[in-house]
């Protein structure tokens, strides 16, 4: 089974049996507008799909997964090879060099974003007021960025999907009638380090809205969010299961129980 290419801040892998068990039987084009890892795109390998994401890096990532694996693994077997704390610093100041840039993005890019993400503190992508890069080295002594058989898998699932890189809302304008949309957005109520500005609550608004039009045109959608009275009053009229999930405390590295809700427009594949 193809395993997401970096590890991403909110990846659903911990989730995914719960959302792979309550997904519609059969649809269409599958469609994730907040793709970060990609953890449930991977699973499945869906026949055709279109995804999306905001962030250009890790777009641009995806696209040279697709387009280019073996060069790929070139740049990732230079950074193994190359890896120091020192080393790490220069990816870094060097990745920001064009990270403001996205018409300047290539192969390098996608090799130094894998690098700085599997050996950066905690798989986080962070930027500061500036919109560079700041996640310090995760001080790891180990340097395994890639398995190479996976990122061809990776490169083969992407080549059946459509990859855009923007707003989720304009991504499943073409959405249809018996297709599926995953909706993964940045929780509610948590400290947003994906992007500058945040997803607002005016967004969770936004996305509320565009799961109601979906809903309408017969568009089968699935969305994962925290368990808080906000979202399930957004969401009241669909059907909401509430899941538990474990959290890794930092400072104590005791894992904690905390609460998710997997909200859908359909019950069996009939939609509500
Ligand atoms: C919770 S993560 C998705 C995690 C993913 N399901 C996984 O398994 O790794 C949310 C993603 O939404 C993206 N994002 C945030 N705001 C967005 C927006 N307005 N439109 C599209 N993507 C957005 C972030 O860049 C981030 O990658």
């Amino acid at each position: 089974m193809t395993k997401p290419v970096i590890k991403w801040a909110g990846g659903k892998t911990q989730l995914l049996q719960e959302i792979k068990k309550r997904m519609p039987t059969y649809f269409n084009t599958y469609y994730e507008p907040f793709f970060g890892g990609g953890a449930l795109f991977f699973d499945i390998n869906p026949k055709k799909a279109v995804i999306n994401d905001f962030n250009q890096e890790l777009i641009n990532l995806y696209k040279e997964i697709k387009n280019n694996p073996l060069d790929l693994i070139e740049e990732l077997k230079q950074h193994q090879i190359n890896h120091t704390e020192e080393y790490y610093n220069v990816v870094r100041s060097d990745f920001n060099i064009r990270i403001n840039d996205p018409g300047s993005l290539s192969i390098k890019d996608a090799g130094e974003l894998v690098y700085l993400n599997k050996m950066g503190f905690n798989g986080l992508y962070r930027v500061n007021l500036n919109g560079f890069y700041n996640v310090p080295s995760g001080h790891k002594k180990r340097c395994v960025l890639f398995q190479e058989q996976n990122i061809y898998e990776a490169s083969e699932a992407l080549k059946k999907a459509k990859i855009i890189c923007g707003d989720f809302e304009l991504s499943c304008k073409k959405a249809k009638k018996g297709d599926f949309v995953f909706f993964d957005s940045p929780y509610y109520d948590t400290f947003d380090t994906y992007q500058r500005g945040g997803f607002t609550t005016e967004d969770h608004k936004r996305l509320a809205k565009l799961f109601k039009k979906l809903s309408k045109k017969g568009v089968y959608c699935l969305l994962t969010n925290s368990n808080t009275d906000f979202i399930k009053e957004l969401y009241q009229d669909f059907n909401i299961d509430v899941v538990k999930v474990k959290r890794m405390i930092n400072c104590d590295g005791k894992n904690r129980t905390g609460e998710e809700v997997i909200i859908t427009n359909y019950r069996g594949d009939e939609l509500c």
